[in-house]
């Protein structure tokens, strides 16, 4: 099962994982903040996709590159003069759409109406500033659509820094910003998100097979991390969809997830070929072409790019995990997220204030907080307790009560099967230790 859409944002809203942005003076639209939760789960979810595409393997390295560039960066890329949405706006209502991704082209979804839309006219989805005091045309930069392009700007720099050799993927977390005509459906499209790409060069001749190497890779990824196999599906893309820069025998892969909505898009891995490397060599007359020393040839990497959202990716981690189940005659929410994924890891509930149960319980937390995300909650019915961290998908709660003032145990109730075990204070960090796995 999975949450339905009002009530994952309404969770998120009242549980401190997303509010609206500027929600004081009336929300700022598609601006999200993160609250305490939601900044956790994010930050796994990040962690998650740096550990596994970087941390373990050793062909590919991170970096961290700047927001605002050059704007020749952006002449190269093709982004300024391609980097474009349809947009149509209806003469009856004037509502704006994104003419691709209107079920009916003709009807407004807004008013009804039929055969009212303008022409379409290709709308450049580049945020513009100005860098410095004087706002000319000579001081425009962009904020970045996508953080791939500090990655190809820097593809010499690391190379010949972190000394690799191809075939090398170089990873990149950070935030990218689109004026989508668009946005919508809570994180899920927004003018700022964050995303988590990888660019991985390799000789042209073994582009095809890394490509499909990496579509296995990253749709794993998505399974390991306890994503249920009904609500993910993952398709080629048609001609007519491709991006600007795998249009030239690439290929794009999709995965997708099953939202509310319908199937929509989580991530998406593209042969971009050389096109960006040639872009960069033509347009800034740098030589970044590769030579192998052991063929002596020389040539310029293709690409395969595994390019995920992580805002959108944790909106359908948070959807997909919700259940709503009865147990005893009553009612339970639980987010059976994956435990490393889940914002608090252990809960630590005193049966009552009293301070020598108080006292228990800070040992206790000061044993786990080094090692995982814990929280000590002390208010309202233990029941009451348990069910707040189901609801934030908190895979063990630990229960301090009077027996461990003279047993030195506690109780620990796990999420999911809701089965308690008592075990000794000394022993809790090896035992949560054996069961989260980190
Ligand atoms: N470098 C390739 C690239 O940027 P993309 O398909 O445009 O490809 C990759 O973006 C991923 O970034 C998408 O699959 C999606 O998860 C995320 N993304 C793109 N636009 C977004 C938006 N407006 N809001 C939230 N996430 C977005």
């Amino acid at each position: 099962m999975a949450g339905d859409f009002d009530t994952i944002v309404n969770l998120a809203k009242r549980r401190g994982f997303v509010f609206q942005a500027s929600e004081i003076y009336g929300g700022l639209r598609s601006a999200y903040d993160y609250g305490p939760l939601g900044v956790e789960l994010l930050r796994n979810v990040k962690e998650q996709w740096w550990h596994s595409t970087v941390r373990m393997r050793d062909d590919v390295v991170g970096i961290d590159s700047a927001i605002l560039q050059s704007p020749e960066v952006w002449v190269a890329s093709g982004h300024l003069a391609s980097f474009t949405d349809p947009l149509v706006e209806c003469r009856e209502c004037n509502s704006r759409h994104r003419l691709d991704k209107l079920d009916d082209p003709n009807t407004c979804p807004t008013c009804g109406n039929s055969g009212t839309f303008t022409e379409p006219r290709e709308f450049n989805l580049m945020f513009k500033t100005h860098m410095g005091p004087i706002e000319s045309e000579d001081n425009v930069v962009y904020l970045r659509p996508e953080t791939a392009q500090g990655i190809f700007t820097n593809f010499e720099n690391v190379r010949r820094t972190a000394r690799m050799k191809l075939p090398f993927g170089i990873a990149q977390i950070g935030k990218s910003f689109r004026n989508e005509i668009t946005p919508g459906q809570f994180v899920f499209r927004t003018r700022e998100f964050e995303q988590m790409e990888m660019e991985y060069f390799c000789h042209p001749d073994d582009a095809a097979e890394k490509f499909k190497e990496w579509t296995e890779i990253r749709k794993n990824w998505y399974i390991d991390l306890g994503m249920s196999m009904e609500n993910l599906r993952f398709r080629e893309h048609e001609d007519d969809e491709l991006a600007h820069y795998a249009t030239a025998g690439g290929g794009t892969f999709d995965v997708e997830y099953r939202f509310p909505w319908g199937w929509d898009e989580l991530e998406g891995v593209a042969n971009r070929t050389d096109y960006d490397l040639k872009a960069h060599i033509a347009h800034s007359g740098e030589d970044l072409s590769y030579f192998d020393p052991e063929t002596n040839e020389r040539f310029i990497p293709y690409v395969i790019e595994p390019a995920a959202g992580a805002t959108r990716t944790t909106f359908a981690f948070l959807l997909d995990a919700y259940f709503e189940e009865e147990v005893n005659g009553e009612q339970r929410t639980v987010l059976k997220l994956d435990p490393r994924l889940s914002p608090i890891k252990v809960a630590i509930l005193p049966l009552s204030k009293k301070p020598e149960l108080v006292e228990v319980t800070q040992q206790v937390a000061d044993a786990l907080r080094p090692r995982w995300a814990i929280e000590v909650d002390v208010t309202q019915s233990i029941g009451r307790r348990y069910r707040r961290q189901d609801e934030i998908g908190t895979p063990f709660c630990v229960t301090v009560d009077f027996d461990s003032l003279d047993d030195a145990q506690v109780t620990v109730r796990d999420r999911d099967t809701m089965a308690q075990d008592r075990i000794p204070i000394d022993n809790l960090v090896s035992y949560l230790g054996d069961r989260l796995g980190f």
